[in-house]
């Protein structure tokens, strides 16, 4: 749904160059929630404002729903751009204007009759749950309101793909949730393709199919949650199901256990515990579910080093659990 290609955006910064961008490649697959983390001035911000062309990329391609962005007019941009919608994270409603006025702004070029408009308004509300709110003002609004209102608007071209720049980074905990749930439900209702940017870990796991993390203007890391939980190593795994930083004991091998699906029912600590007669000590866990499937990660230490652990590693591999020995 959304691609982008080698994109690179640089920017003229007293005397040198910024590579905001440097060689990104993202895949968004249709309906899908997709997340992009990293730290500050990874060039997520970036990356969102190139999807839609708000920002001109310096090289590189940007495609979305098959159509070659890069490439377009002009006036074929102004088109496709309503296809695309964007949420803020400051809401960027005009205060002048109410809450229906707010949403109907994107139609007033369209040639909608203003009846039309307004039905489509009220319509857009009712969607986000704020049918009452319609005359009121962004200023009588709450945050997650404000934000909602922001969302309507997002849809008002019936879009079929949303960018949504830490569309939640201002609200408090509850309120984040709820907005979340929105951008989920609206998702599968609308059949909608999200790509959002946040710097919350949680917001990934609680709404998202597939993460990207940049860093220095680079994707590093990148798949769906399950993809990457199967990976060896990943860096995103890690910090989606944080383990913390249990010590090994003197003498022992720690291994940071993966599993997630049929492998959650199998009680293979103790079957491994009772097959090779060995002491298992639990380090850490954490066990959540993800798009309604358990997942979970342990850290367990075993006595005696890794060459004198390798046949029990092997039982936990066949079981189907991954298996990195972190120490
Ligand atoms: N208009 C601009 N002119 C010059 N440099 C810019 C501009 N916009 C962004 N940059 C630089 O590009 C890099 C990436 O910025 P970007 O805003 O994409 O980061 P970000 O990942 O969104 O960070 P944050 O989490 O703080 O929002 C930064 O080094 C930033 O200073
Ligand atoms: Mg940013």
């Amino acid at each position: 749904m959304i691609t982008t290609s080698d994109l690179r955006k640089v920017y003229p910064a007293q005397g040198r160059e910024i590579a905001a961008l440097d060689g990104v490649d993202l895949h968004v697959r249709q309906g899908e929630v997709y997340g992009v983390v990293g730290t500050s001035g990874a060039g997520k911000s970036t990356l969102i404002r190139c999807v839609n062309l708000l920002e001109r990329p310096t090289s590189g391609s940007v495609s979305v729903d098959g159509r070659e962005l890069t490439a377009l007019s002009p006036a074929e941009l102004r088109e496709t751009r309503r296809s695309i919608g964007m949420v803020f994270q400051h809401f960027n409603l005009l205060a002048r204007r109410t809450v229906a006025e707010n949403v109907e702004l994107p139609l007033e070029i369209t040639g909608l009759s203003r009846r039309q408009r307004a039905a489509k308004a009220r319509e857009l509300l009712d969607l986000v749950g704020l049918a009452d709110k319609a005359k009121a003002y962004p200023a009588q609004l709450s945050g997650g309101q404000k934000q909602r209102v922001g969302i309507a608007r997002a849809l008002a071209g019936d879009p079929k793909v949303l960018l949504s720049d830490e569309a939640t980074s201002a609200l408090d905990p509850e309120t984040t949730r709820s907005i979340l749930q929105l951008l989920r439900d609206l998702n599968r209702q609308l059949g909608l393709t999200v790509l959002l940017i946040t710097h919350e870990m949680d917001v990934i796991k609680s709404v998202c199919d597939s993460a990207a993390l940049m860093r220095g203007g680079r994707v590093v890391e990148s798949g769906t949650l399950h993809e990457l939980l199967e990976r060896p190593g990943s860096e995103l795994a890690r910090e989606l199901f944080p383990l913390g930083e249990g010590e090994p004991l003197q003498g022992s091998t720690l291994l940071d256990i993966t599993f997630q699906g049929e492998a959650t029912a199998q009680p293979f600590i103790s079957q491994l515990a009772r097959t090779y007669n060995v002491d298992v000590s639990i380090i850490g866990a954490a066990v959540e579910t993800l798009g309604g499937r358990q997942v979970g990660r342990l850290r367990v230490s075993l006595p005696g080093s890794f060459d004198e652990n390798v046949v029990p590693i092997g039982y936990l591999r066949e079981q189907g659990l991954q298996v990195e020995v972190a120490a």
